[in-house]
């Protein structure tokens, strides 16, 4: 079904970026410095531009973050945050933390988790963010390969580092947010934030220095440790602006974890860069909770995912129940928006839901739907200003209008990843010549619209998570029943995907529901209560190329039904 364009919105506020076509012409990267609070020296500090910057100004003294979870809230003016952040850098100086060193946050959404990742950043080490759902394995690789110093945590979460802390020889010290008396040489962080002086003199960095590092899957391998840098925060401030049209008088909620990017650039950096008041909500996603919350903090931008849209589109009657009239703007991210959740949204919302993608390696919001501009519903908008994206093919050539090919984008843009982390034949892996290619498959229309086709690999994306095949099975083969695991994402009309495994069991072992479930409780222990598998098939073989690998391609093909063609190269079959 095609769906009707929808026009740009009529509502009476002027977008901050009225004109694409105009602006898409004549803007350069360097026009956008110009928006960005640089020190004296040229230097930069993203934590200055998010915070201190707004220092002897009227937002010192407005209200930044209201943060409420399913039990109490708090809330911290632009002057509080600076203070705290500035308590927490005087911290890790005192820990010896320097410029470059890895300091790395494992919290669920508490304000300390916002507080460290800033205070960090102004002592100019690089912040890095690990989901609360991580299992042991997932917290090893990640720690041991970043060589983290400081690890900021929570008691009930450090359960789960105990049991890997002996591989990490790097790690120096641990932070508990929520202990005041520690029993093993963990630092006590209330006792040390009381201590600490709330005056700070934020470092000094050069555009090229690295800010946060997050590890993000890709399809072989395990996770890689994406680098971005202090330069960021152009793109970062700017994106925010423009896209995403935040104003000082917003009160904006933008639902996704700092585990992940867009929880780091979209739920702490660019909101407080632009000066406005954020919701946080640390609890658990709950229909009837996420719309209360709206009304109650009366929410005007609101920045979400097509799997939780698709989850409240599951519940019309619940709308009935609660006035959400303080929305004027709605935009999603992460996977691909559905027409039929933009329709939605223009029934029960009033208003229609903004697309827009980009990734973790790009760092900021790359192709969008603008308040300013028609929508296609189905289509992910077009490149913002700076950035040229194009359709190629496998040799780096552009392809024209309605033809499928690679989404790449021309490199240098500000946000654009520095590296992989110790891994630069990866790093380079992502470029043909001047492109750098995204891994996902697209098309662009006559108009200039970009329209998502799928991914080139075998990235999987559930709930809008990006997992790697790679990791689920190697934690699968820790299971003692399992000889043999292939994953694939499998289409699923609410989660986008989700993971299924196709498991070899070693001889002796008996496929049943009992042992399913022990490896799925087995996976969210190891891995992620994100990553385990959904569903699990128990086969006699998986199909196999001669050098043994196992054919996640074939799998998938069969899951969907298609013919799988030629099989005689396969081994095993
Ligand atoms: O496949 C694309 C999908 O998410 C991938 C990036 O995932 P991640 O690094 O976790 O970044 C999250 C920040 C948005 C992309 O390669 N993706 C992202 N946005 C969209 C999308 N797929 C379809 N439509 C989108 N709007």
């Amino acid at each position: 079904m095609n769906y009707p364009l929808i026009s740009k919105s009529q509502n009476n506020i002027t977008p901050n970026f009225p004109d694409y076509q105009k602006t898409y012409k004549e803007f350069s990267w360097e026009k956008g410095r110009k928006e960005i609070a640089y020190f004296d020296d040229g230097t930069v500090n993203i934590a200055h531009n998010a915070l201190d910057k707004w220092k002897g100004s009227e937002t010192e003294h407005k209200t930044a973050f209201i943060w409420e979870d399913d039990e109490t809230s708090r809330s911290f003016t632009y002057g509080d945050l600076i203070a705290e952040t500035n308590k927490f850098a005087n911290m890790l100086s005192k820990l010896g933390i320097q410029k470059g060193d890895r300091v790395f946050m494992f919290l669920p959404r508490i304000p300390e988790l916002y507080i460290s990742f800033l205070g960090t950043l102004k002592v100019g080490a690089i912040a890095g963010n690990l989901f609360a759902a991580f299992g042991y394995e997932a917290l090893e690789d990640r720690l041991a390969d970043s060589e983290a110093k400081v690890l900021v945590t929570t008691h009930e979460l450090e359960e789960r580092v105990k049991k890997v802390k002996d591989q990490l020889p790097h790690l120096k010290h641990i932070i508990l947010v929520d202990a005041e008396a520690t029993e093993h040489g963990e630092i006590s962080y209330s006792r040390e934030m009381k201590a600490a002086s709330d005056q700070f003199e934020t470092a000094h960095m050069q555009e090229s220095d690295p800010s946060y590092m997050l590890y993000t899957s890709g399809t072989t391998g395990k996770p890689k440790g994406v680098v971005h840098t202090h330069g960021d925060i152009v793109q970062e401030h700017i994106t925010g602006k423009w896209i995403l049209d935040m104003k000082a008088n917003d009160i904006y909620w933008c639902t996704a974890d700092p585990g992940w990017v867009t929880g780091v650039v979209y739920g702490i950096i660019s909101p407080w860069s632009n000066g406005l008041t954020q919701l946080v909500h640390g609890g658990r996603f709950d229909p009837d909770r996420w719309y209360s919350l709206i009304e109650k903090h009366q929410v005007t931008v609101w920045y979400t995912a097509p799997t939780a849209i698709r989850m409240l589109m599951t519940n019309p009657e619940l709308l009935k129940k609660h006035n959400l009239s303080s929305l004027r703007y709605v935009c999603s991210v992460g996977e691909p928006l559905n027409p039929e959740a933009i329709v939605w949204g223009q029934k029960y919302l009033n208003l229609p839901i903004h697309d827009n993608y980009w990734q973790t390696e790009t760092g900021s919001i790359v192709i969008a739907n603008y308040l300013s501009m028609d929508i296609k519903p189905g289509s992910m908008g077009k490149p913002f200003p700076g950035i040229h994206a194009g359709i190629i093919d496998d040799e780096g050539g552009e392809l024209g209008p309605g033809k499928e090919g690679d989404l790449a984008l021309k490199k240098g843009w500000p946000s654009m990843m520095k590296e992989i982390w110790k891994n630069p034949k990866k790093y380079e892996s992502y470029f043909k010549g001047d492109w750098y290619i995204t891994g996902d498959r697209a098309m662009k229309d006559e108009d200039g619209y970009f329209w998502f086709i799928g991914r080139a690999d075998d990235v999987i994306k559930t709930s809008g998570e990006r997992v790697g095949p790679f990791e689920v099975e190697s934690a699968l083969l820790k299971h003692p029943a399992v000889a043999e695991a292939g994953v694939i994402g499998k289409p699923d009309e609410v989660r986008g995907e989700i993971i299924k495994a196709f498991i070899k069991l070693k001889p002796g072992q008996e496929g049943s529901e009992a042992l399913k479930e022990e490896i799925q409780k087995f996976i969210k222990e190891e891995l992620a209560g994100h990553a385990y598998p959904r569903e699990i098939e128990f086969r006699d073989t998986l199909p196999k190329t001669r050098s043994g690998k196992i054919m996640r391609r074939v799998l998938k093909m069969e899951e969907l039904g298609q013919d799988v063609g030629d099989t005689s190269t396969m081994e095993e079959y």
